[in-house]
C-alpha cells in the first residue's frame, strides 16, 4: 500500500509566498495538486513564484498586497478566493521583522512592540478572519500559521518577535476552538532557524556552526522541510489535528546549550538592516 496526499482541486494561499519557507509551501503544496494564490508586496517576486511553479506544470496566480494595510490584506484574501473559486488551504506565513530590528529588552521602544505584534500577530489573525469567513460560507477549510521555535524558550534580544510569536500560538488554539464547528481547522507549525535568504544574510558562518552543533540532529531545516510538514498538515491525513503547533526545529528547542546571540547590533539585528536588505520590504 502506497500514501499519498493528493491537494488536486484544492485552492490553497500562501502569505509572504514571493521567497524563504512561503515560497516552499506554496510549490510544495501545488505539486501535491493544489492551485496556489501566491501572495507578496513585492509583484516581482510572488510573479517568479507562479512562474516557478507553472515551469513544474502546476497551477498559480500572484495575488499583491502589503499585509500592514489592513483593508489592502482583506480585499487580497478575497480576491485570492474569487479567483480560485473556493479556499480550501489558507497559509499565514507573513511575519519576521519588518523594517524593525532586534535589540536588549531595555531598548525596544513603543514604535518596536507594535511594529512586531502588527507584523506577526495581528496580520495573522486579520487575515485568518478573512479567509475564515469564506471558509465558513463554503463549509469548511484548514489554515495554517507559522510560527517560531523562538516561543519554545526564551532567547535574548528576541522579546517582542517570541511575544508576538507565542500570541500566535494561542491564537491558533482560539480559532480551533471557534472555528471547529464549522469543520475548519487551525494548525501552525513552529520552524526553528532556518537559513533562508534573509536569515543566511544576518549570521555569520562560526554562529550558523555553533547553532548546528547544540542541536541535537546536528542540522537546521530546509525551507523544503518545513513544507513537506505544512502539506501534511493541511492534508487529509492530519485531520483529527487542530489547535496544535508543530515545532519542526531538528530538536534545537531540547538543546541546553544553545548560543546565545552574541550582540545584537552584529548579529541577529543584521536580519532587518536595512543596508543589507535594500531589495527587501
Ligand atoms: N527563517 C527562520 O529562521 C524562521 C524561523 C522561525 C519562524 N520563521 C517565520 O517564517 C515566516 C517566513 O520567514 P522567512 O525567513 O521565510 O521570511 P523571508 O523574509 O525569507 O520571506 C518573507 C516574504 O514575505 C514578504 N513580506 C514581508 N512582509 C510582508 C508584508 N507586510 N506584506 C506582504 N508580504 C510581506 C517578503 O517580501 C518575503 O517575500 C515568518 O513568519 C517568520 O517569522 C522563520
Amino acid at each position: 500500500m502506497t500514501i499519498e496526499i493528493d491537494h488536486t482541486g484544492k485552492g490553497a494561499l500562501v502569505t509572504g509566498a514571493g521567497a524563504g519557507i512561503g515560497r516552499e509551501i506554496a510549490r510544495w503544496l501545488a505539486r501535491a495538486g493544489a492551485t496556489v494564490a501566491v501572495h507578496d508586496v513585492r509583484p516581482d517576486k510572488a510573479g517568479s513564484v507562479v512562474a516557478e511553479i507553472e515551469a513544474e506544470g502546476g497551477s498559480a496566480l500572484a495575488v499583491i498586497a502589503d499585509a500592514r494595510d489592513d483593508a489592502a490584506l482583506e480585499a487580497m484574501v478575497d480576491e485570492a478566493a474569487s479567483r480560485l473559486g473556493h479556499l480550501d488551504i489558507a497559509v499565514n506565513n507573513v511575519g519576521m521583522y519588518g523594517e524593525h530590528r532586534p535589540g536588549p529588552f531595555t531598548t525596544l521602544d513603543g514604535a518596536h512592540w507594535r511594529g512586531l505584534l502588527e507584523q506577526n500577530l495581528v496580520i495573522t489573525a486579520l487575515a485568518g478572519a478573512a479567509e475564515a469567513r469564506h471558509m465558513v460560507e463554503q463549509g469548511g477549510g484548514v489554515i495554517l500559521n507559522v510560527s517560531s521555535g523562538e516561543t519554545t524558550r526564551p532567547a535574548p534580544f528576541m522579546a517582542a518577535y517570541a511575544a508576538a510569536k507565542a500570541g500566535i500560538n494561542h491564537l491558533t488554539q482560539t480559532m480551533a476552538v471557534e472555528l471547529g464547528p464549522s469543520g475548519i481547522r487551525v494548525v501552525a507549525i513552529a520552524p526553528g532557524t532556518t537559513l533562508t535568504e534573509t536569515v543566511r544574510d544576518a549570521f555569520d558562518d562560526e554562529h550558523v556552526a555553533a547553532l548546528v552543533e547544540a542541536t541535537p540532529l546536528r542540522r537546521m531545516c530546509d525551507p523544503d522541510e518545513l513544507a513537506r510538514l505544512a502539506v501534511f498538515l493541511t492534508s487529509d491525513l492530519a485531520r483529527c489535528i487542530t489547535g496544535q503547533f508543530i515545532v519542526a526545529d531538528a530538536g534545537a528547542f531540547l538543546s541546553r546549550s544553545r548560543p546565545a546571540n552574541r550582540d545584537p547590533d552584529a548579529d541577529r539585528a543584521a536580519v532587518h538592516d536595512p543596508a543589507r536588505r535594500e531589495e527587501r520590504p
